[in-house]
């Protein structure tokens, strides 16, 4: 049976979202995912809501069960995923209190499982990371979001050094974050359309004048979004195209993969 069409997975701060929902525990060959998966009804779809850091920020971004997570969604029916994080900004192009939706990842973790392919021949078309009618829909609900440029994600849990941040916004990279991978990955493994809407909460250490980034910094300047980031998800919701055909999904037709995807096609 299908619950939930849409997803959207919450980041730091962002543990609410839908007022009547039901709870589901869903156990995955990969364990439990963050939290119980909640499932209500937004903007006339069923939408289901997981906190990716769990309801009381029990899992840190190295330790997010990413697997269970994007798999639980997928096995409620979830065929489009929109995912609000909090990042930090390399460039003069962003400022604190921006949303931006991205059009390119870098992958610089390094201690998570990556893939659900464990075995065999099975490589994932990802030159474009982010699915564009996700994208397109997230761009569409707030004219002042700015799309486009490239998020780096790191380990974590620590924040960059100035080096390190330096070197990162040399590359011509916009936005650094620490949950972005393998999560967008995962997510197109699973033939579900996904994009990341990130909310600017500090200019990283080598923007930075002053000491740095620091968490409290980050957590308060989220809290501070929530609610026009929540307007901005259930426009987005709304304006959602239709899934089936999307390059997300149809880049597995004839491929022999090598793992379950929940719910078949
Ligand atoms: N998330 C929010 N701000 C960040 C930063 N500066 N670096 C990495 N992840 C972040």
């Amino acid at each position: 049976m299908s619950f939930a069409e849409v997803a959207v997975i919450g980041g730091t701060g962002f543990y609410s979202f839908l007022d009547d929902y039901e709870e589901h525990p869903v156990e995955t060959p990969y364990g439990a995912p963050s939290a119980p998966v909640a499932v209500g009804t937004l903007a006339g779809r069923r939408v289901a809501f997981l906190p990716r850091h769990g309801p009381h920020h029990e899992h840190p971004p190295h330790a997010i069960p990413y697997r269970a997570n994007l798999w639980a969604l997928r096995a409620l029916g979830v065929r489009q995923v929109l995912a609000p994080c909090a990042v930090g900004g390399l460039s003069d192009a962003v400022a604190p209190g921006d949303l931006v939706v991205p059009d390119q990842l870098v992958d610089r973790t390094f201690r998570r499982v990556p893939s659900y392919v464990e075995r065999g021949a099975v490589h994932l078309p990802f030159a474009d990371p982010y699915c564009p009618g996700v994208s397109g829909a997230l761009a569409a609900a707030d004219p002042e979001l700015k799309v486009g440029g490239a998020m780096v994600v790191i380990e974590g849990p620590r924040f960059s050094t100035r080096a390190e941040s330096r070197h990162y916004a040399d590359q011509g990279w916009t936005l650094i974050n620490m949950t972005g991978a393998p999560e967008a990955a995962l997510a197109r493994e699973l033939r579900m359309c996904y994009a990341p809407v990130a909310l600017v909460t500090d200019m990283d250490a080598g923007a930075e004048v002053g000491d740095g980034v620091d968490q409290e910094e980050v957590v308060a300047l989220f809290r501070a979004n929530l609610e026009r980031l929540s307007g901005l998800l259930a426009r987005a919701i709304e304006g959602l195209p239709d899934p089936r055909g999307c390059g997300c999904s149809t880049w597995a037709d004839g491929v022999e993969l090598t793992y379950e995807v929940p719910g078949g096609i």
